[in-house]
């Protein structure tokens, strides 16, 4: 009795093969950047499977799949679904794709059966929710808001591929992007479904949960600028080494965020240059990502990283920039969405168990613009960002059932952000 997610399974299984490389981890480990040859194939996959559920489909100008199943009445008000086909290098493959899949599920069993519900229902599969391609992330869930910052065209990749060329050669269009923008009244909400990414739920022993609020989050590209030199050559003492500097103020960030409560901060990534085994590195870059459920502790402790990692450089005799790249007010879900969301739940006979996230959505881009909300589905040991991310196909299953049982008693005319 779970052919819904039996095949919800076998799709997720299909699009995690639109991967740049799954050499690593015995074949499992997925990668699939904004914009990548291996996202074009996921959207037209995507779409596709969106058509075969019978929406109208269309990839916007800031390259979000958007799937539309009019209600009883054409060109009602929509209530938005989705979240993200983007992924993480090496990630496993629940992580966004099945809170897309699953709404195409539940919406392709409304068709089959012939339902036509007092609202449209559109599908959005955005294609940059992890920020791990270009410095900016969330493009396409905030241009539906009309919060798209035109800086994040220009950004560039690690090859120095500007994200607007990127764009262009995906089937986009870098000049009409503000056209993505619903008017007033033509979105009723969004409401993502996502795996939870963390343990609550599994010690709980639930299969799904209602989501409270989203931690804030605080992106940064730090370059530290030294001497580079021989490495034979120049005595310790003479040296401005700037992976060394670096070093120092990555062990910095950890110790200060170690000292804040329910605060998180991570260097992700780091690269020096000129790279050489025999060259005392010259200049490094790395990001940093800071996160908290409040706005004021998360300012704070950025600060506090700041003039830390301005004393660091100091002290070494090196040049330092922080740039922000990304920021994200803390989102708190719409009551009218989580009261929903328990109601469908209850429904299922479910215990309903509120929690937070620690991780970014697609949702928080429509905190305070349009009433949201999120259901958290189960995975295993709490582990995502990972290949061994993993749920179950009862839980999947489920994920699709309470979906639909949530659209089919959607009160769209109470609604308040
Ligand atoms: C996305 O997964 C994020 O929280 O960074
Ligand atoms: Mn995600
Ligand atoms: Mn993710």
């Amino acid at each position: 009795m779970t052919e819904l997610g039996t095949a919800l399974m076998e799709r997720l299984d299909a699009l995690a093969a639109h991967s740049q490389d799954s050499s690593d981890q015995g074949g499992r480990a997925l990668t699939r950047l904004f914009l990548s040859a291996q996202h074009k194939a996921a959207a037209d996959q995507v779409a596709a499977w969106m058509k075969d559920a019978g929406m109208a489909v269309h990839l916007d100008p800031i390259a979000t799949v958007v799937g539309r199943y009019e209600g009883a009445t054409p060109g009602a008000p929509a209530l938005l679904l989705g979240s993200h086909i983007d992924t993480v290098r090496n990630a496993g493959k629940y992580d966004g794709n099945l809170g897309v899949l699953a709404a195409i599920a539940a919406v392709a069993e409304l068709n089959r059966l012939g339902e036509r519900l007092p609202f449209a229902i559109e599908v959005l599969a955005f294609g940059d929710e992890e920020g791990v391609r270009f410095p900016h992330t969330l493009t396409g869930s905030r241009a539906i808001v009309g919060r798209f910052d035109a800086d994040a065209l220009e950004g560039r990749d690690r090859e120095g591929v500007r994200m607007a060329d990127a764009l262009r050669a995906f089937g986009g269009d870098p000049d009409s992007i503000a056209s993505v923008t619903r008017k007033p009244g033509e979105a009723l909400a969004f409401v993502e479904l996502h795996i939870e990414q963390g343990p609550v739920l599994e010690a709980e022993g639930l299969p799904i949960g209602i989501v409270t609020a989203i931690n804030g989050a605080s992106r940064f590209s730090v370059r530290v600028r030294g001497v580079a030199g021989h490495a034979g050559t120049v005595p310790m003492g003479h040296r401005r080494d700037a992976l060394v500097a670096a070093a120092e103020m990555v062990l910095a960030v950890e110790r200060i965020a170690s000292s804040i409560a329910n605060l998180v901060a991570t260097v992700g990534r780091i690269e020096a240059k000129p790279g050489a085994v025999n060259v005392i590195p010259g200049e490094v870059v790395f990001t940093m990502d800071v996160r908290a459920p409040e706005d004021f502790v998360r300012d704070a402790a950025c600060t506090a990283i700041r003039t830390e990692l301005e004393g660091i450089a100091a002290r070494r005799g090196v040049a330092m920039t922080i740039e922000g790249t990304h920021n994200d007010a803390a989102a708190v879900c719409s009551p009218a969405i989580i009261e929903r969301i328990e109601a469908a739940i209850r429904r299922a006979g479910i215990r309903p168990l509120h929690l937070p996230s620690g991780a970014g959505h697609d949702a928080m881009s429509f905190a305070g613009a349009l009433p949201m909300g999120m259901l958290f589905v189960r995975c295993k040991g709490g582990i995502s960002h990972n290949p061994a991310e993993s749920i179950t196909v009862e839980d999947a299953d489920l994920s699709v059932r309470i979906l639909l049982d949530l659209l089919r008693h959607f009160d769209h005319e109470t609604l308040r952000a």
